[in-house]
């Protein structure tokens, strides 16, 4: 036997052209999907202290943005909405005049073939910043009511859907609300409109950037009572199970970088379309290392993103989509 190696792995590594033949994994714009936030008012362009480079637009300028991201390649949104007025119900949600509903239509309208997702949670519009409605426990600390908060979600979807979503990404983590939504949208004749279930979503520190640009903070506690604990592994598969019986027509897995294992448990468990999502966090920890110097951003940005698709992901939420449009 010679002392030398006969496989030698770095032939098909020597050059790009051969890393670039070899590659089995690629980003493409198609499986991209852009977070965007909109909220009352003219003219606005409000950049986010915790999300360099992520703006609240008002609806004339959110327009505009996703008319210039369609003609870089930007497939599909997630509209987030950011209402004026909040109250314990969060009703400014399945309003037909609030800033989502009237920038679905005005995205439908000027672009009919850019994919409007709408994000479907009350935390943006309830005073107390949780993602349904409360109710008092014995004892008399505060609780989400699961089953309350059901039919408020089937509400919005509703809006969303008649507003022109084409489909519409239920985020509150209540038990049933997929069954809940495909029932509200069925009846109200939206059988068309396609839900897209945060069905495997922790709770998760790497949601902070995101709270400051959504202004949805939770008034006291935290999320935990509702959103996954990121040491169970065995409920993901149950959540993902429950939403596909429900109805769901793609799965995701929330947040994305720090949970690998899951969206490839997910992905041999499923054979509905997987979508992940990089959240706040994962974005502002490369953006603030990169503004340091610390980090390279577009390289940090594509082998986490890379990693996310090879783990098992269809779809990909980032809040690097724009940027995307240049780097591939
Ligand atoms: C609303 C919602 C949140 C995110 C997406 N939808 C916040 C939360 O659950 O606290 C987080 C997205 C991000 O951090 O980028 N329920
Ligand atoms: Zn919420």
């Amino acid at each position: 036997m010679s002392q030398f190696p006969t496989r030698r792995l770095r032939r098909l590594r020597r050059t790009p052209a051969l890393r670039e033949m070899l590659a089995q994994v690629r980003l493409s714009m198609q499986d991209v999907i852009a977070p965007l936030f909109v909220r009352e008012g003219k003219g606005v362009r409000q950049e986010i202290a915790a999300m360099p480079g992520q703006f609240q637009f008002s609806v004339d300028t959110a327009l505009k943005t996703v008319k210039a991201w369609a003609d870089k390649g930007v497939a599909a949104v997630l509209l987030f909405g950011i209402p004026d007025t909040k109250d314990a119900t969060g009703s400014q949600a399945w309003s037909p005049k609030a800033a989502v509903q009237r920038l679905a239509g005005a995205i439908k309208k000027a672009l009919p073939e850019m994919i409007v997702i709408t994000d479907l949670c009350l935390c943006e519009y309830t005073s107390h910043g949780h993602c349904g409605v409360l109710k008092a426990r014995p004892g008399g600390s505060k609780d989400v009511d699961n089953d309350a908060t059901l039919a408020l979600l089937g509400r919005t979807a509703v809006s969303h859907a008649r507003a022109g979503a084409d489909i519409v990404a239920p985020s509150a983590m209540m038990d049933g609300q997929v069954a809940a939504i495909r029932d509200a949208l069925d009846e109200a004749g939206f059988e068309d409109t396609a839900i897209m279930s945060y069905a495997v979503k922790f709770a998760s520190s790497l949601y902070g950037p995101f709270r400051d640009a959504a202004e949805s903070a939770p008034a006291f506690g935290d999320r935990r009572s509702y959103q996954m604990d990121y040491r169970t592994i065995d409920q993901a598969m149950m959540e993902a199970d429950a939403d596909a019986d429900e109805g769901a027509d793609i799965l995701m897995v929330k947040p994305a970088g720090a949970y690998l294992d899951v969206i490839a448990d997910v992905r041999g468990a499923s054979d509905l379309p997987l979508a992940a999502y990089q959240v706040s966090g994962e974005y502002s920890m490369i953006k603030a290392a990169a503004a340091a110097g610390w980090i390279d951003e577009r390289a940090a940005a594509l082998e986490t993103l890379t990693a996310i698709k090879r783990a098992g992901a269809d779809l990909i939420i980032t809040y690097f989509a724009e940027a995307l449009t240049d780097w591939l």
